[in-house]
């Protein structure tokens, strides 16, 4: 029985693609490997958001080679997920990589065991991209990372086209999954042992299912699945957060009381550059209202740092937004120019050193912000839904609480999958540390 191993890069919908294309080849037959070079077939599911994730990935093809040649037809080399949507980069793998064997992009992972099964017959290379999905595949098996918990497609692709961004060419135009098969496939997880459901989507809150559904009349369906205890989603756009959806934290138990807000700049020029279509005023105007309906809400954000034009004034209204808002965490990136953007064209690109002088002050910021706000849970008791053994002490378990924040504390491997209540003692600036109560 041939081995496969699937190395994801990225974003949730690439894990989410895996653990498909996982379920897909153990129904097709083969094995999973335990690692990498116990493979007999390496799949890269690829991630294009930036520059370095391109670089780092043909470094790690690039490492193959020699097994390729060593093992020839017993090993198999497939390149999936955003990076072959881009014809340039096909090109570099057809010209460059050319003992790549398998090559197909986000839209097609169902075919991913009949082009094996080709590439089997004949060892010819197979290379199968599409422009867009044509409908949404549906009953697609899936081999998911945690038992207790697991990832829910909702959209897929995106028609915002900020000008930074890859996505909407990399994963085509929204479309949204039909209410009935969400909460169908939902209810068969649950069956199945799942506890927490992560609705995934470029944009969630502009879903809009053929039905007429909206997101919160989605979250309200949702929610009254018996036996589910946990709804969160990602990743939410400014503009289509509606105030139907503020009202779901509220009348929504399992709807977990944190969001993931991007918010990209903080100033109205930049964030007009980058097609956003909100104002900073709008962004702290949801922000205000989030915190007044649900005051323990937890807030994240994605920041970008030196997009083209950004003056010294228009950064510091983002350091500014940064303290006035007081995420709880936020992730933080230096502007990468994507080809084929509009981006690419502004001719006023910030300076290497500059970018890297802001972002070092951004972090500073937003560091500050959520050691303070992690700070604030020493003496509490909080539920903890247990995920697995601590990455960094294999003696310790690990959580997270309703408002995702990492929780680190003592407990055997029989409470992975529960939701138990953990005192918190002491924090950090990404984590708390617990005892179990
Ligand atoms: N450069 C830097 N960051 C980017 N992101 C998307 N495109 C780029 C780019 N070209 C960031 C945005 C987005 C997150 C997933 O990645 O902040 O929200
Ligand atoms: Fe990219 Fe903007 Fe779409 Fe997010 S909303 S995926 S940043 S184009």
């Amino acid at each position: 029985m041939r081995k496969f191993h699937i190395s994801t890069f990225g974003c949730q919908m690439n894990e989410h693609d895996s653990e498909i294309m996982a379920g897909l080849l153990l129904e097709a037959g083969y094995e999973m490997a335990k690692s990498r070079s116990e493979a007999d077939i390496v799949i890269f599911n690829t991630c294009s958001i930036r520059e370095n994730a391109d670089k780092r990935f043909f470094g790690t093809l690039g490492q193959l080679k020699k097994t390729k040649m060593a093992r020839k037809d017993d090993f198999t080399v497939c390149v999936c997920g955003c990076m072959p949507q881009q014809k340039h980069i096909t090109d570099t793998i057809k010209a460059k990589y050319p003992w790549v064997d398998i090559v197909f992009g986000t839209h097609n992972i169902e075919r991913l065991p009949a082009l094996l099964a080709n590439w089997e017959k004949d060892h010819s290379s197979q290379i199968e991209v599409l422009e867009d999905r044509e409908a949404i595949s549906e009953k697609l098996p899936a081999c998911r990372l945690y038992r207790h918990k697991s990832y829910v497609n909702i959209t897929y692709g995106c028609d915002n086209f900020c000008t930074y961004c890859i996505v909407p060419y990399t994963r085509g135009r929204e479309k949204s999954r039909s209410a009935q098969a969400i909460i169908g496939e939902r209810k068969d997880l649950v069956a199945d042992g799942v506890k927490e459901v992560m609705l995934l989507g470029q944009n969630v809150n502009s879903y809009s299912s053929p039905s007429g559904e909206n997101f919160a009349d989605l979250i309200r369906e949702i929610n009254d699945i018996d036996g589910l205890e946990r709804i969160r989603f990602m990743t939410s756009h400014p503009k289509d957060l509606s105030d139907d959806l503020i009202k779901c934290f509220l009348e929504c138990d399992k709807l977990c009381k944190y969001l993931h807000l991007p918010v990209q700049a903080g100033s109205n020029g930049i964030l007009k550059r980058m097609n956003r279509k909100y104002t900073r005023e709008h962004y702290l105007q949801l922000v205000k209202k989030l915190r007044e309906a649900v005051p323990d809400i937890t807030l994240s954000t994605d920041i970008i740092v030196g997009f083209p034009g950004e003056s010294d004034e228009d950064f510091k209204e983002t350091l500014d937004l940064v303290n006035e808002v007081g995420y709880d965490s936020a992730f933080t990136f230096l502007y990468s120019i994507r080809k084929g953007t509009p981006a690419e064209k502004y001719k006023d690109q910030i300076p290497e050193d500059v970018k890297h002088e802001r972002f070092d002050r951004l972090v500073e910021a937003v560091n500050s912000s959520a050691e303070k706000k992690n700070a604030a849970y020493v003496g509490r008791v909080v539920d903890v839904m247990v995920d697995g053994f601590s990455k960094n002490n294999h003696k310790a378990l690990s959580g997270r609480t309703d408002g995702f924040k990492l929780v680190n504390f003592e407990g055997d491997s029989s409470l992975i999958g529960q939701i138990v209540k953990v005192k918190i003692i002491a924090s950090n600036t990404f984590s708390l540390e617990g005892e179990l109560v």
